[in-house]
Parts: C-alpha cells; sequence; structure tokens
C-alpha cells in the first residue's frame, strides 16, 4: 500500500477529530507521523495521545522533514494562507481548515487594533481576493494538492442529496442552509485579527460551502461546468450585545466576542439565477444546528446532519446517563437529547480525510478543492461588503 505520511500542524479542536479520522483510512497506508503547535507542551501531549513520534516547534522545521507528504493546517485563520504558501512552496499537499483565508489585516502592520470595527469591508474583499490570487500562483509553480476541509461536502446526506439531483436531472432553485451553536470555545475566535470574521465567516462558511458544492455538483453534472455564486445580500448583527441579554443571569449562549458579528445571513444568487439562504449564529442553544434544504424542481431533500434522530435518548437528570457521550454543545444531558450515534460520520469527517489521502495517492482532485475554497472566501467577503454598505454585492469571479 503507497505510505502517505501527514504532518499535524495545530493540536486544538479539529487536529484531534482530524488526527482520529485518518486513522480510519483505508486503502493506503496513511499516518500522521509528526506535529507542531505554538505551545510545545500542547504539541508533545498530543503526541502522546495520538502515538506521533515526532514533534516539532516551527512549521518551518517540520517541512525539513522529508518524510512528510502533506501538512494538515488546523490553525486560527489569520494562518491559513501564510502556512499554506509555505508549505506548497516546499512542495508538500496542503489541507487546509476552513475557511481558506480571512482578513486579518495589512501585512507588516501591527494587528493590535480591533479591526472588524475599523477597517471597511471593502478594502478587506480587496486583500483577500489579491491572498488567493498569490494562492493560486503558488498552486500552479509547485504542483501540490490544495485540499479544502469542508466537511459538509462530504457528510453522507450531503452526498445523497447530490446523487439524488444527479439522478433526477431537476435544477436546484433554492437551497436553505444553516450552520450555527451556542459560541465558539477557540480562543482565537473572539478576535477579527485572528478569525477573520464572526459567524458568519466561522460557521456561515460551512453553509456556504454546502449550498456552493450543491450548485458547482449540479453544473457539473448538467453540462461538465460548476454553476457559481454571481451575487450576495447580507445583514450582520451583534445579538450578545443587547442590552436585556447582558443584563441577564446567567447566561446560557457564551459571550466574549470581541469585534466580530455572533449572527449573519446571506442571500446568494447563483450564476442561473437560482438562489440560496444561509444563515449563522452563536445564539442557538440545544446543540449544534446544521441543516439544509434543498428545493427542486423534481423534489425536495431535506439534510439533518446535525441534530437527527437516529437516536434519541431520555435522561431523568443531568448525571442519569452517565459518561457516555451524547452531541457537540448541547447545554444538558437531563430530558430528550439527540444521541448521535457517530456525530463525526455524520459530519463527514472520516469521508473528508479518506479522499485527501486517496487524491495524493490516485493523483486526482478532491471533492472539495480549489474552487469551493476561492469561492467561499469570495462570497463572505462579498457579503461583508453587503452588510456594511447596505447593497446587493457582485462576488469576484
Ligand atoms: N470543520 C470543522 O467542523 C471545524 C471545527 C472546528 C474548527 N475548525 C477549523 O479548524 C481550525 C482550528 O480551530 P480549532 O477549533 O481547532 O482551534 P483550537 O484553538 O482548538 O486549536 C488551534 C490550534 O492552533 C495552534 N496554533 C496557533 N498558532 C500556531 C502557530 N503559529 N503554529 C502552530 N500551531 C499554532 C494552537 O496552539 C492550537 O493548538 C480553524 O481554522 C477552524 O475554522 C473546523
Amino acid at each position: 500500500m503507497e505510505e502517505v505520511r501527514i504532518a499535524m500542524v495545530g493540536a486544538g479542536f479539529a487536529a484531534d477529530f482530524h488526527t482520529l479520522a485518518f486513522k480510519e483510512v483505508s486503502g493506503a497506508d496513511a499516518r500522521v507521523v509528526a506535529v507542531t503547535s505554538r505551545r510545545r507542551e500542547r504539541a508533545d501531549a498530543f503526541a502522546a495521545k495520538h502515538g506521533i513520534p515526532s514533534v516539532y516547534d516551527s512549521l518551518e522545521q517540520l517541512l525539513d522533514n522529508e518524510n512528510v507528504h502533506m501538512v494538515d493546517l488546523c490553525v486560527p485563520t489569520n494562518l491559513h494562507l501564510p502556512m499554506a504558501m509555505t508549505a506548497a512552496r516546499a512542495g508538500r499537499h496542503v489541507i487546509v481548515e476552513k475557511p481558506l483565508t480571512g482578513y486579518c489585516g495589512e501585512p507588516g502592520q501591527d494587528n493590535e487594533e480591533l479591526i472588524g470595527e475599523t477597517v471597511p469591508r471593502q478594502q478587506m474583499l480587496k486583500r483577500v481576493m489579491a491572498d488567493c490570487q498569490e494562492m493560486a500562483e503558488v498552486l500552479d509553480e509547485s504542483a501540490v494538492k490544495l485540499m479544502y476541509a469542508e466537511n459538509w461536502v462530504y457528510a453522507p446526506a450531503v452526498q445523497k442529496a447530490r446523487r439524488l439531483i444527479e439522478s433526477s436531472g431537476g435544477t436546484v432553485l433554492r437551497i436553505a442552509a444553516e450552520e450555527s451553536h451556542s459560541g465558539s470555545h477557540a480562543s482565537y475566535a473572539t478576535h477579527w485579527r485572528m478569525a477573520g470574521g464572526g459567524a458568519l465567516l466561522r460557521t456561515g462558511s460551512h453553509a456556504i460551502g454546502g449550498v456552493l458544492y450543491i450548485k458547482q455538483a449540479e453544473g457539473l453534472a448538467r453540462n461538465g461546468k460548476p454553476i457559481r455564486p454571481r451575487h450576495v445580500m447580507a445583514e450582520t448583527a451583534f445579538l450578545t450585545r443587547i442590552e436585556s441579554f447582558v443584563q441577564e443571569d446567567p447566561k446560557y449562549l457564551k459571550t466574549g466576542l470581541v469585534d466580530c458579528e455572533d449572527w449573519g445571513a446571506a442571500l446568494i444568487t447563483f450564476e442561473d439565477g437560482s438562489v440560496a439562504e444561509v444563515c449563522a449564529s452563536d445564539v442557538v442553544l440545544g446543540g449544534v444546528y446544521n441543516q439544509m434544504q434543498v428545493f427542486m424542481s423534481t423534489g425536495r431533500i431535506r439534510c439533518n446532519m446535525n441534530p437527527n434522530d437516529s437516536c434519541m435518548v431520555y435522561g431523568p437528570s443531568e448525571a442519569a446517563l452517565g459518561n457516555e457521550y451524547l452531541a457537540e454543545k448541547i447545554s444538558t444531558r437531563a430530558g430528550w437529547n439527540f444521541a448521535s450515534p457517530d456525530e463525526h460520520w455524520a459530519s463527514g469527517y472520516p469521508q473528508e480525510l479518506q479522499d485527501f489521502v486517496s487524491c495524493v495517492t490516485e493523483d486526482r482532485e478532491p471533492l472539495s478543492g480549489w474552487l469551493l475554497a476561492r469561492d467561499v472566501t469570495a462570497v463572505i467577503y462579498a457579503a461583508y461588503v453587503s452588510a456594511e454598505e447596505g447593497r446587493r454585492v457582485q462576488v469576484p469571479a
């Protein structure tokens, strides 16, 4: 079996579920052989937990290891593109977490200011599109693959939707999608200079990625050409700043975002005239809410990624069901809950990393690759311009 040796960059939440998913890959000898993280002790602990033989102090040091074929960037948004460029220039395939990139300040500037409150969104859009162009050139020159870790693409419900759309030959007229929860656990998410935006970018990138993927797949099946986004209209809000909420005690939602919105909604119009309504927020209680509905000329599909009712459980008290995991971000184990029997599978993580490894061994493009990564970024920042300026905005092609 062909060997694929992977280096993990970051040792947090995403790095953990990616590393677990690599262990399930079949058809290739895929192994995480190295890790680096900002704090050495965290990388050491991560290596010990997952049996990873080598720990490095930086990406640059790690890239000296000739055995590494592919790096997996599970780091905050501000590091995605700089690290992807470094790894690609060093001839390594790159997996990059969502979103591909974000506006995190101008290069070489002191980014201590609250850029989410000061920088015009037009400036952000221009910068991220220039960054994407530079990345495209690096990819052309280096001939490595960029794999975009948008798990919605690989979620079994979304792949079922794709197959149904293809077999029906119908037109996807409208899609409605949302990814929301009760607030991010990640410390970088509080500041725009690291996160690149708020809920519309952080969780909205999943919902936007999902709807863009469906339209790409529809176009490819019908005439070999993806259907791409053309315009966007959007609004954002800071709901946890509403005075009555600020006064409440206790709070069940996570607070602490500094200059990033906690709610965003976007209306996307595609080049064939079809539409998508996307929502993302940090104000949804009751567990992670990942849903997509596809309204076709030939039918209607509802993808309940999370929650789904394949296993519903009732606990008469918080402690009654012991320690068995139920589902992500539920705030209580008492009462009825949607307990996902295999949340990683329903989210598409093992399928995603299987595809990425297979792309390397079979020398083909991933289902979730450059075009999706680039278009999601373009839609997000066009949406930020729309929300700021109160008008419909063209998505850069
Ligand atoms: N697909 C998904 O469902 C999903 C879920 C969560 C997060 N993510 C994405 O994964 C990425 C990481 O998010 P997270 O939730 O794991 O955050 P996290 O805070 O849990 O982990 C981030 C990791 O990056 C490390 N890091 C920071 N600076 C570094 C540097 N200079 N060099 C090396 N490592 C560095 C940190 O030490 C930490 O280990 C983000 O891009 C996020 O959007 C995706």
